[in-house]
């Protein structure tokens, strides 16, 4: 044996007495665990475990630490740019068995909830109770991996993204300490704000194993829209135009013709295959209306075509899961491809340049790439379909993202709006926080001086 099998087998041996069949070798489980939902090539881990607790947590994080062998946090596997691939083996860290909601207070609208509960199942235990969680990725994701990855998603508009909507969380560090990074107050002014350090953070300075979330009443009323544009343009500055008017849209979602075609026959759907704004509109049954109408007005100014709204809650469900499954839509449009989904952000009176001149790139582009986006907060993406062993399709697709995040960069955005950095965004993180990067490479060795946490992701060491 290698040296390097020689210490993980010792790692194994020691988490077998930790966890008992808790701990796996089998190839197919350490396949499953070695992928997200992205085109970035998988890599098998060496071993995935499944713990119960937070000290279980702690003590297979002291065993790796004991024989320096990466860790890797694992929910559902669905983030999009790598994050979670054990791209240099070590023990994947699956928190399945850590999916209870802990806590809810309807008097306080929060909630304590174990890493691995997913967005849709949390929504599931509070509806009776007449709250709702708003943070909704494409997926359903677990709210550990949202918070590692500060998710956001179609609500993030109105209600924020995981960085405001995170009161508290449960860490366990690279030596094994558990902490509390917060209590439950609103607000505090005690300290460093050691919440905000771990969202975000994607794994790579702990294992998030708790967190606590703000909830909110479910409004009295809910309206969905749909309009769609004769030209982009139109469709972007009635975009722009809400937000500058302050109307408080809860959702207001771009999806370009060819991501419609895509969202039509993947989710049996027959709007128009044009530009089109998906919308939503919380409230009282009378503010509700009224945003409506104004929402429509600019709409209409803009040539916007009939703007179709609906309170009936089916149709508003089936309108936002059809949403939801836009990535997987992208993927039926060619069959067997991978789809690179990207994302950048910038700020919303940038938002139709930056959208504009991409289009353009794409229309002499040979390659496929819908655009979808929650423009309200300047966010949006592109899902490339490529065969990720074809070079001159990821050359390609690397020319144009380039493009579009250099782009966004110049226009004072972001690489990233909510898809975090991952592998797949690297080589950008200094074009934007140029001396930042060394600063969070401080941050990283204080907490992790091995480099054992999910290593050689966000930025290397
Ligand atoms: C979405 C994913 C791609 O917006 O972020 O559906
Ligand atoms: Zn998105």
């Amino acid at each position: 044996m290698t040296q390097v099998a020689e210490k993980i087998q010792t790692a194994v041996d020691e988490l077998v007495v930790l966890l008992g069949d808790r701990v796996s070798t089998n190839p197919n489980v350490r396949d499953t665990h070695g992928k997200d939902e992205s085109w970035h090539h998988p890599h098998r881990p060496d071993a995935v475990v499944f713990p119960k607790t937070n000290e279980e947590v702690s003590e297979i994080v002291k065993i790796c630490a004991q024989h320096n062998i990466p860790v890797i946090a694992y929910g559902t596997g669905t983030c999009l740019e790598g994050n979670v691939i054990p791209h240099r083996g070590g023990v994947v860290v699956d928190l399945m068995n850590m999916d209870q909601v802990l806590r809810v207070s309807q008097e306080d609208l929060d909630c304590t909830v174990q890493a691995r509960v997913t967005r849709k199942q949390l929504n599931e235990h509070i509806k009776d109770l007449g709250l709702f969680f708003p943070i909704d990725p494409g997926a359903d994701a677990s709210l550990g991996g949202m918070a590692a990855t500060r998710a956001s998603g179609t609500n993030a508009v109105r209600y924020g993204t995981m960085r405001e909507n995170v009161l508290a969380l449960t860490v366990v560090l690279a030596d094994g300490r558990i902490i509390q990074t917060s209590r439950r107050a609103r607000k505090s002014a005690a300290g460093y704000d050691l919440t905000r350090i771990f969202v975000g953070s994607e794994g790579t300075l702990g294992i998030i194993t708790e967190v606590t979330l703000r909830l909110y009443g479910v409004p009295e009323s809910m309206a969905s829209a749909v309009c769609s544009f004769d030209s982009l343009e139109g469709a972007i500055d009635t975009v722009i135009q809400t937000i500058q008017l302050g109307i408080p849209v809860a959702r207001i979602e771009l999806l370009d013709d060819v991501q419609m075609n895509a969202v039509n026959q993947f989710s049996k759907l027959d709007y128009p295959v044009k530009d089109t704004l998906f919308l939503e509109f919380h409230g009282s049954e009378t503010g509700v209306q009224e945003q409506a109408e104004l929402v429509q007005a600019i709409a209409e100014e803009n040539s916007g075509g009939e703007f179709k709204w609906t309170t009936k809650a089916e149709e508003r469900n089936k309108l936002w899961a059809a949403r939801h499954d836009v990535t997987y839509a992208t993927k039926s449009l060619r069959p067997g491809a991978e789809i690179w989904a990207t994302d950048v952000c910038v700020p919303i009176s940038k938002l139709a340049e930056c959208i504009i001149e991409t289009k353009k790139d794409l229309k002499e582009s040979f390659l496929i790439a819908p655009l979808v986006g929650h423009v309200g907060d300047g966010n949006f993406h592109l899902g490339f379909l490529i065969n990720r062993d074809d070079k001159r399709e990821m050359e390609e697709a690397e020319r144009l993202n380039d493009r579009l995040v250099m782009r966004a960069l110049a226009l004072d955005g972001t690489c990233t709006g909510e898809h975090g950095i991952g592998l797949g965004k690297m080589k950008f993180l200094t074009a934007e926080h140029g001396e930042g990067v060394s600063v969070m490479r401080e941050i990283k060795k204080a907490l992790d001086p091995y480099n054992i946490m999910n290593p050689g992701k966000i930025f290397s060491v």
